[in-house]
């Protein structure tokens, strides 16, 4: 399975002529051709529909990924997408050593009609375009992040999975992604760079798929300091956020949430996901964003819908112990997290080493409405009046 396909030398040279689309052998988005370098052994029907029946998350990958190579001298060149497989790396690679990579996570979504389509890909393309600008690594363009999608999902569409119902979540998740692959030890940023998108099809992110998770409050591990990273999304986020996770995992939780490095008050955010709390006032409230602050799709998304359903969505500071004080007093009603591999997920209890604040067992109304909102317009149930969804086939 995933073999790797002989690469021609004329691939490394970035001079293409653009031709139709599903030439064969090309694929054409605007301002760039990916040469089509088709799998010899692809996986058979059978057992991709038996992945696709139960995906998980982050378990199984398609046939193809798509590549566009970063020279500092030519710049973005070598649009191809070619068959799934290990990277070649040499291990002086910049990446190995200090970290010089950045991601994102967006899903592609099938309609009844058969079409897939996917969601705000733009705001992707931008964050991307800000991670990288904070890496010190190449922006790659908009027309390029989107092709790159496009050109992926035109190899592999078999791979989107068909949800079965309206609570069926399963999509596939593309996770483009940016390496300084250049061979080097010296710390600048690389000369060399490469960019791939890779397909995983994906159910629901928590095992127990709505059912509300448990979030260990984080006491003294950081994830983001004012200056810092916060805001990319780049791998050393994450990394930041593992020992806390071993932690949250260590006290029964799924997840952990971060408070600011500053005060040790502000709530920030779960190591992959942003918050939301609800107020029995109609209220909507999100930590505001700052450069410790991821800007989430999906987080954007459900400030608009929230709107759009009559709450009132507030962008400021919210701290622990509004969080405490808000639950004990009835204020605060649910609190939930988000996230493009989460979607909208209730929050049950927070845990840390002082006490634990339990959300009231009253259904997560208000989460499930707008998960069931935000569903609805991914998988094109509803009007897309917003303008959020991007045909990819
Ligand atoms: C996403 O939601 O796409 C992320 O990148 C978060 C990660 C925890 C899977």
């Amino acid at each position: 399975m995933h073999a790797r396909a002989v690469r021609p030398e004329a691939f490394e040279n970035p001079k293409k002529t653009p031709v139709s689309r599903h030439s064969g052998d090309f694929f054409a988005v605007p301002h760039a051709t990916f040469e089509i370098l088709p799998s010899a052994m692809p996986t058979a029907a059978n057992i991709r529909d038996d992945v696709l029946a139960n995906p998980g998350f982050g378990r199984y990958f398609s046939d193809h990924m798509a590549h566009v190579r970063w020279t500092a001298d030519a710049g973005w060149h070598g649009h191809e997408v070619r068959p799934y497989g290990p990277l070649t790396l040499d291990p002086a690679a910049a990446v190995l050593h200090y970290g010089q990579e950045i991601f994102e996570g967006i899903k592609a979504y099938r309609h009844a009609d058969g079409s897939v389509w996917s969601f705000r890909p733009e705001k992707n393309a931008e964050r991307f375009r800000r991670s990288a600008r904070r890496l010190a690594l190449p922006e790659l363009s908009d027309e390029d992040f989107v092709g790159s999608l496009k050109a992926l999902l035109a190899q592999d569409q078999a791979w989107v999975p068909t949800p079965r119902n309206e609570a069926d979540e399963s999509s596939l998740y593309l996770r483009p992604f940016m390496i300084a692959s250049e061979k080097f030890l010296g710390v600048r940023p690389a000369h060399e760079v490469d960019y791939y998108v890779i397909a995983s099809p994906a159910g629901a992110y928590f095992k127990g798929g709505i059912a509300p998770v448990s979030i260990w409050l984080s006491s003294h591990y950081k994830r983001a300091a004012p200056g810092g990273t916060g805001f990319a999304k780049c791998g050393g986020n994450y990394a930041a956020s593992l020992a806390a996770q071993k932690e949250a995992e260590k006290h029964g939780c799924s997840q952990v949430a971060f408070l600011d490095a500053a005060e040790n008050k502000w709530i920030e955010e779960l190591g992959g996901m942003n918050l939301f709390f609800v107020y029995k006032d109609g209220r909507l409230v999100t930590p505001r964003l700052t450069d410790t602050i991821l800007e989430g799709v999906t987080r954007d998304s459900v400030l608009t819908l929230g709107r759009d359903e009559g709450f009132i969505p507030e962008e400021r500071a919210i701290s622990i112990d509004e969080w405490r004080d808000g639950v004990a007093s009835g204020e605060i009603t649910e609190v939930f997290a988000c996230g493009t591999a989460a979607v909208i997920t209730p929050v049950g209890q927070l845990i840390s080493e002082d006490d634990t604040i339990q959300m009231p067992d009253a259904g997560n109304e208000i989460a499930k409405r707008l998960r069931g909102k935000l569903l609805d317009l991914q998988y094109g149930r509803a009007e897309d009046k917003h303008g959020w969804l991007t045909r990819l086939v």
